[in-house]
């Protein structure tokens, strides 16, 4: 009887990415995918490190498993991810229950650390890599609508910014063969799915320099050379940057959405907005995390840019697309942050007016420059009550965004049946907005179809509209 294996998975989306590689590992060594905990014979906890309150979720669901493996005394758990890699074997001594460690660049060796496990012992590996990309495993899809897919094209972070535990916990910064990455797309497009999410913590500085570069070609090692040969097929030589991905697989996969995350302000260029602009099917959506409108506090960050920069970068993606959405993430109450400083912050999300915004308290981590450098210096309650103005602030805009939209005929591409209702489908424009659709029209509406929409109404989270027709008919209007 084969194994079978539960994963849970907390954190980005590289993390949930990760997980797939994971289940992948494991049905090669004869796992099968459990339907709950109850039933597994071992459970994985791929877990996130990012603030403090992400660690405490992940420690709560650790204490539950002590209750799992009372009813089931041949259970194995195992701790996988970025916590993995931040406590290492302190998370051995500190819960009992756990019985494996395994770190972001440990997975190929799950099959052989699973065999101490069932030998008795305790196993753990942690060891960072500078190579690993995973980049020939094909993943297996977890909680998949069959419709979108995230695709990792990078790992690691090497950027140091003074808040962040990522380059801890996940390593240097390395970039996976393209070639791979448009096999991988068109695999997904071979098995129905419609949109992809390319990944990593900073795209923009994707960077792979092919490893046979003979002579001619070393001329253009700046700019990377394609060359398509008559079934399509790219080869790539000299340099490959993150624009000349993002055309690879727009011109590989032209059925399907592309969309990629996070944007780095100080990286993103005008090279990649141009190729976002040319190609209809890669997203008009960029998420653009400013942090801080402060420059001062930007400069504590260490994030490499100000405010001046930032508010360029916006003026050029608006330029090249003037309907492109933008989002961000924005820490209240870092080190140092003044009254000034947060009013900084306010003034800039109004000039930007962002789509939508992540925004969280700032929450000290071991080891990062900050806790070595900064003292955490804003009171909880202050830090609590910027981030309310930053939120009331955002849900203006948001609003106001959404509300823009009423109208208009959009493409949506259907994700599945509304949470709300199963009379509605929801699914998302082009600028990742949500938007609900009646669900029975002339037809009725399944997971993975493109309709054209006109929008009827909006709130701050989702747009409401009307099928109007499929992408392919022409509609009269009226
Ligand atoms: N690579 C991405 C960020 C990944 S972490 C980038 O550079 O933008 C996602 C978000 O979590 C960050 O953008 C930041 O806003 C937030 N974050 C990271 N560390 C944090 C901390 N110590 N406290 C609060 N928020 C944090
Ligand atoms: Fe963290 Fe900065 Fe790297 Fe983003 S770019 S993962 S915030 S260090
Ligand atoms: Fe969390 Fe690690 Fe992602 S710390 S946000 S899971 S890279």
């Amino acid at each position: 009887m084969s194994k079978k294996v539960h994963i849970e998975s907390y954190g980005c989306q590289m993390n949930h990415s990760d997980s797939e590689i994971v289940a992948s590992i494991l049905a090669k060594d004869g796992y099968e995918l459990a339907t709950s905990p109850e039933e597994a014979d071992l459970v994985l906890l791929n877990t996130c490190s990012i603030r403090e309150k992400a660690e405490y979720t992940v420690m709560q669901r650790i204490n539950e498993m002590n209750n799992l493996k009372a009813k089931n005394k041949d259970l194995k758990v195992g701790v996988l991810g970025c916590m993995a890699e931040r406590m290492k074997e302190k998370l051995l001594v500190e819960k009992k229950v756990v019985d494996l460690v395994a770190g972001p660049d440990a997975y190929r060796t799950l099959p052989q650390l699973l065999e101490e496990v069932g030998s008795g012992q305790k196993a753990v590996n942690v060891l960072l890599s500078r190579e690993e990309t995973y980049g020939e495993i094909e993943p297996v899809r977890l909680n998949s609508n069959g419709v979108t897919a995230f695709v990792t094209i990078m790992r690691g972070c090497d950027n140091m910014c003074a808040f962040c535990v990522v380059p801890f916990t996940r390593g240097r910064e390395r970039s996976r063969d393209p070639q791979t990455i448009v096999e991988e797309c068109r695999q997904l497009v071979a098995n129905g799915f419609k949109e992809v999410t390319l990944l990593g913590q900073n795209v923009d500085s994707f960077k792979w320099k092919a490893r046979s570069d003979d002579q001619k070609t070393r001329r253009s090692e700046n700019t990377g050379t394609r060359s398509v040969d008559p079934l399509g097929r790219q080869t790539i030589t000299g340099t490959t940057d993150f624009a000349d991905l993002l055309e690879m697989v727009a011109i590989a996969c032209p059925e399907l959405r592309i969309r990629y995350s996070t944007s780095h302000p100080k990286d993103m260029t005008d090279k990649v907005l141009a190729v976002m602009a040319r190609y209809d099917n890669i997203c008009k959506y960029i998420h653009l995390p400013v942090q801080s409108g402060s420059s001062e506090v930007l400069k504590r960050m260490n994030r490499g840019y100000d405010r001046e920069w930032y508010m360029g970068r916006v003026a050029s993606i608006r330029k090249h697309m003037p309907d492109c959405a933008i989002s961000t993430d924005i820490i209240s109450g870092f080190s140092g942050e003044t009254e000034e400083d947060h009013n900084d912050t306010l003034t800039l999300m109004a000039e930007v007016s962002y789509d939508m915004a992540y925004m969280f308290k700032y929450s000290e981590r071991p080891k990062t420059l900050a806790a070595r450098k900064h003292a955490d210096d804003v009171p909880e309650d202050e830090k609590g009550r910027r981030l309310s103005d930053i939120i009331a602030v955002q849900k203006l805009s948001s609003a106001k965004r959404m509300a823009s939209y009423v109208g208009q005929v959009h493409e949506v591409l259907i994700e599945g049946v509304s949470k709300r209702s199963s009379e509605h489908m929801y699914g998302r424009n082009t600028q990742n907005a949500v938007v609900i659709i009646p669900r029975y029209a002339s037809y009725e509406l399944v997971a993975g179809d493109t309709v054209r929409v006109r929008i009827v109404s909006a709130t701050a989270g989702s747009l409401q509209g009307e099928h109007i027709g499929s992408v392919n008919e022409i509609v009269q209007e009226a």
